[in-house]
């Protein structure tokens, strides 16, 4: 199955990530690149996360994490509510497979970082040299956290500073972490080829397209040519 990524920016060394449903700077440059990262992608995003952005983000498919079907939900075209996190996964696996794209991305909040964290194979981190602020929501994550005792669970792959300017309120930098030890998924084919009892209403939008790859992938179902 597609692998798991993630974004966040955090306060450093605080790791604050939002106060009252907002994010507590503006980072242009940032948000480029968070845009950049995922187009095309599907992201999952907690109802507040969703709520504080105020709408789908655009070329993407927008999964909202929420224990009751939010009202807004038939209003936007990109929009797909998942009642839980199995839901949230199958509903992005299948989105990911229609479009081809071998990652999707976790964007959020708290709750939701918290909850796939052990899937994530990636993490993109900007860490925002703020000082000391407020927050009530946070990203506490240990990337020199060790594995069989030895090992950072987590590689850096990149790493870039980027100053204050015009568009960033605050200096701040990206790392790209990549799991040490990857995390994989399987399906059994008929859990996607077959109507998953809870996404019957996105369905419809699936089923076409899934039996379109079965037909062109024959025997060998392989998502990812
Ligand atoms: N700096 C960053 O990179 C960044 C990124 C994203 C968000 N943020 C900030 O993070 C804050 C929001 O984080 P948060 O933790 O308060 O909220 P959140 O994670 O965005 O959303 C929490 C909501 O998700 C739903 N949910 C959580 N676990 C679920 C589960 N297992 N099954 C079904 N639904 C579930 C619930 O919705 P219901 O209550 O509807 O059931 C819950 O209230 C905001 O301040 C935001 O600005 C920062």
């Amino acid at each position: 199955m597609p692998s798991v990524a993630s974004i966040v920016a955090r306060s450093y060394p605080d790791q604050i990530i939002g106060i009252e449903n907002e994010l507590p700077w503006h980072l242009g440059t940032d948000l480029q690149l968070f845009k950049k990262r995922t187009q095309g992608h599907a992201v999952i995003m907690g109802r507040k996360t969703f709520e504080s952005i105020g709408r789908p983000l655009p070329n993407r498919k927008n999964i909202i994490l929420s224990r009751s079907e939010p009202e807004y939900l038939n209003e936007y075209k990109d929009l797909v509510w998942a009642p839980n996190p199995t839901t949230a996964f199958l509903l992005a696996d299948m989105a990911s497979i229609i479009s081809g794209k071998m990652e999707f991305f976790v964007i959020g909040g708290e709750q939701i970082y918290k909850t796939f964290h052990s899937y994530l194979n990636r993490i993109f981190v900007t860490d925002v040299f703020c000082g000391p602020i407020n927050g009530d929501a946070k990203f506490e994550v240990d990337f020199d956290s060790k594995t069989r005792g030895t090992k950072s669970e987590w590689i850096i792959d990149d790493e870039e500073e980027f100053p204050k300017s015009e568009k960033d309120e605050f200096p701040f930098r990206i790392t790209e972490y990549r799991r040490r030890v990857p995390y994989h998924r399987y399906r059994v084919k008929e859990e996607l080829m077959g109507r998953a009892p809870d996404i019957d209403s996105y369905w419809e939008q699936y089923e076409l397209k899934l039996h379109q790859l079965e037909e062109d992938a024959g025997e060998q179902l392989d998502f990812f040519r």
